[in-house]
């Protein structure tokens, strides 16, 4: 997949704002927190805390990984910042399973993020293992398939907005969002890696 310096733009753009407005939280402020979620939140500070330092470092380190100019040019900083982003994924990830049992929105929300938590910790940790084997065409695949699923941040506070505007239940459109944030980006992200026949 070649991504257009347009579209990588906007990813760069969209993660880093949803990386810094997350980050926020990071502070453990209840005024920063979802008033549907505070009081949770305030009972669960360390796997918060975690899952926000972790996740907002992937997302942040995540879109660099994708311009072949930095690639191509410093290889080193790929290396670097390759290692920045799946210890995020890592750490995130950890922190996202802590939390899925206590997600607002209900049992179909919580099995919806810790879903996405395992998928999450899967595909990066394939891509490492692929890397590690030397198997670049597979480690690509599997970085693009971990992105997608990082993105995912961005997609449901996007569809969010959109609930909102629309003027839809909250708790229902939550629930719906918890896995419609995600599995679209894995479906094209495997759609974009698929393998293709080579051409003669
Ligand atoms: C991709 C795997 C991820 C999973 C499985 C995941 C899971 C979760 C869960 C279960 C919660 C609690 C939700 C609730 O209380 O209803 C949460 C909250 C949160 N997550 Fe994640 N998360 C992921 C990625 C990220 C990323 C990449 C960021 C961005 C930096 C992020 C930022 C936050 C923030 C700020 C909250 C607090 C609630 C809010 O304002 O939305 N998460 N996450």
């Amino acid at each position: 997949m070649r991504i257009t310096r347009a579209g990588w733009a906007i990813m760069t753009v969209l993660s880093t704002l949803i990386a810094l407005l997350s980050a926020r939280y990071v502070g453990l402020d209840p005024a920063t927190f979802f008033t549907e979620q505070r009081a949770t939140y305030l009972a669960h500070e360390l796997p918060l805390a975690v899952h926000i330092s972790g996740a907002s470092i992937a997302l942040a380190a995540g879109p660099w990984q994708f311009s072949e100019r930095l690639r191509r040019r410093w290889p080193q900083w790929h290396r670097r910042i390759g290692v920045v982003y799946l210890l995020g994924c890592l750490v995130g990830g950890v922190g996202a399973l802590l939390l899925a049992p206590v997600a607002y929105g209900g049992v179909v929300a919580r099995i919806g993020f810790a879903c996405l938590g395992v998928a999450w910790l899967v595909t990066g940790g394939t891509g490492l293992r692929m890397i590690l084997r030397r198997r670049v065409e597979d480690h690509r695949r599997w970085m693009i398939r971990s992105f997608a699923l990082t993105f995912a941040a961005v997609t449901l506070r996007l569809m969010l907005v959109v609930a909102k505007g629309a003027q839809l239940d909250f708790r229902t459109s939550y629930t719906v969002i918890a896995w419609l944030c995600w599995v679209p980006n894995l479906l094209l992200a495997y759609w974009f890696t698929r393998p293709r026949p080579e051409p003669r």
